[in-house]
């Protein structure tokens, strides 16, 4: 088993990966005690990927037959506390949790890869949607983060070329991110019924037709008349970075002591890299990408 620090943050290895120490334990238990229904549907992301945003998407799509959109839930509770994570809420405490009575579809979230998910959720018919960034821009998410709240911290952070240099040679929680989402694009590929496979980028881009997307792998398709009332958009602009950022449940709280309800929300942008990072590490990713992506496929647009 190797420990070490990446930016303040205590890691394990584990199957290959860099987890982050606070949560390892709620992992294991995860692994060990959750069942899968075949109607779950589990949001599985790297930090600072576009986790919340999936959160608030999916959950609107559930459960948009049972509230209005100006009685959304959203409004007056986090994201975080409507779709959990398993590690951080659900886990967090208890080693085997009682999750019967959660109403279906049950929505939940997790940062674990491929290879380490509960047997039950690769095996049951349930639904896996993956989120992923372009690395760059999840690199300088993450820094942002990790100062601003105080997840299992013992050391200072590292200068950005230490923490960098890390990251590329994949210690870094989660990490290295090339397996990370290498292991759910190719279970995409696989099964492209189980597995959804989206980019934070291609959502900016154009949020209405990913959000039909989701919609339909999580089989709950929008209706041509619901189309035409326009819930597409209303739902895009509920969970827009602009409106969770401005809402009060959203600036204030925490979970756990730790992660301030805030820090979710930053600039919700792509390329802010630019601002952080030069372009001879922009090369060095780009390289990493060519060589580690190989001809699967994957690829982002930097
Ligand atoms: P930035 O730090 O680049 O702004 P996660 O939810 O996985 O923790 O990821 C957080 C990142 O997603 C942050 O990125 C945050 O600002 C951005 N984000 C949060 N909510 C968003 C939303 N509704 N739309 C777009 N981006 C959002």
């Amino acid at each position: 088993e190797q420990r070490l620090n990446w930016d303040g943050q205590r890691l394990i290895k584990y199957n290959g990966f860099w987890l982050l120490e606070v949560l390892f334990r709620p992992m294991l238990s995860a692994q060990n005690n959750f069942k899968a229904k075949d109607t779950d549907v589990i949001l599985s992301t790297m930090p600072k990927s576009g986790t919340t945003w999936l959160k608030a998407l999916t959950f609107s799509i559930a459960n948009r037959r049972l509230f209005t959109i100006d009685q959304s839930p959203l409004l007056t509770s986090s994201p975080h506390t409507l779709v959990p994570s398993l590690e951080f809420n659900v886990y967090w405490e208890q080693e085997n949790p009682d999750l019967s009575n959660i109403p279906s579809p049950r929505i939940f979230a997790t940062h674990m890869p491929f290879n380490i998910l509960p047997d039950s959720i690769r095996e049951s018919d349930c639904k896996i949607i993956y989120i992923c960034r372009n690395p760059l821009d999840q690199f300088v998410s993450h820094r942002h983060f990790l100062l601003e709240n105080k997840i299992g911290k013992e050391a200072d952070p590292l200068d950005v070329d230490e923490a960098f240099d890390m990251f590329c040679q994949g210690i870094h929680p989660c990490g290295p991110f090339w397996d990370h989402m290498l292991g759910y694009w190719k279970a995409h590929l696989e099964n492209p019924g189980k597995v959804l496979f989206l980019k934070y980028e291609d959502l900016k881009e154009d949020i209405t037709s990913q959000v039909k997307k989701i919609a339909e792998f999580m089989v709950f398709p929008f209706s041509p008349e619901e189309e035409e009332q326009g819930l597409i958009d209303h739902i895009t602009r509920l969970c827009s970075f602009e409106s969770l950022s401005n809402l009060a449940v959203n600036n204030t709280g925490n979970i756990n002591g730790l992660v301030k309800n805030s820090s979710f929300f930053r600039k919700g942008q792509v390329g802010d890299w630019t601002n952080y990072l030069t372009p001879a590490m922009a090369e060095r990713i780009k390289k990493l990408m060519d060589s580690k992506f190989g001809n699967s496929g994957l690829m982002f647009k930097i």
